[in-house]
């Protein structure tokens, strides 16, 4: 399957990094062709300016700058996406790619009032780690669990549950807490 792996974390030395590597070198072992897709190695530009949402229902204009990430995602069949949670929600590089990137006409199409997906993706896995615990995040509605689960899958392939696999409680997490998580991203993304 050809895997579009996304990662949006700014640091190397991150345990989201590890996460991204891991995921990528299990993916590959299990036989994916993997799209490598690291945000903020490629410089992506997330910011929808003026000119991009003056064109942003006009297709095909409004692929504009972003064609060649358009193009990575229309040949995507797997879609896995690495990232730490942020205020609640994806870090801006990653809210800004769906904002830029996930554009009418490419991932849905409205005519006459109904509403068809586009996208050739069949399997989702998002991997995650935050700060707070698992109660925490419930109190404050656990957005991003609420984003994988529901609104890529809707996005997606509504007929899948996404993969959801998260680290919560980073703020106490040990050398054993994050071993434990990156043996399971691993054996998760060996069977994805
Ligand atoms: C800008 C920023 C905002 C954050 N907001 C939240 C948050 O709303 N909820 C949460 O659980 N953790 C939050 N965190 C904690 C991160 O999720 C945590 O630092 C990260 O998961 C640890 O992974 P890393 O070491 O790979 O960065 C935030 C961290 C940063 C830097």
């Amino acid at each position: 399957m050809r895997v579009l792996l996304i990662h949006s974390h700014p640091v190397e030395e991150s345990f989201s990094n590890a996460l991204y590597r891991q995921a990528r070198e299990s993916l590959q072992k299990a036989g994916h062709e993997v799209d490598d897709c690291n945000l903020y190695a490629e410089n992506f530009d997330p910011v929808m300016s003026r000119h991009d949402r003056m064109i942003y229902h006009t297709y095909p204009d409004n692929l504009g700058l972003v064609k060649p990430y358009v193009d990575r995602l229309q040949k995507a069949e797997g879609l896995v996406i690495v990232t730490p949670v942020w205020n609640f929600g994806w870090p801006a590089m990653l809210k800004g790619y769906f904002d830029r990137v996930w554009l009418p006409g490419i991932t849905f199409e409205l005519k006459d009032g109904v509403l068809t997906r586009k996208l050739h993706i069949e399997k989702v896995a998002v991997i995650t780690t935050y700060g707070a615990t698992r109660w925490r995040a419930f109190l404050a509605g656990d957005p991003p669990r609420k984003l994988a689960k529901r609104v890529l899958r809707v996005q997606t392939n509504p007929a899948r549950a996404v993969k959801f696999l998260a680290h919560y409680n980073m703020n106490n997490c040990t050398p054993e807490t994050r071993a434990a998580f990156l043996g399971k991203v691993k054996r998760e993304m060996e069977r994805f």
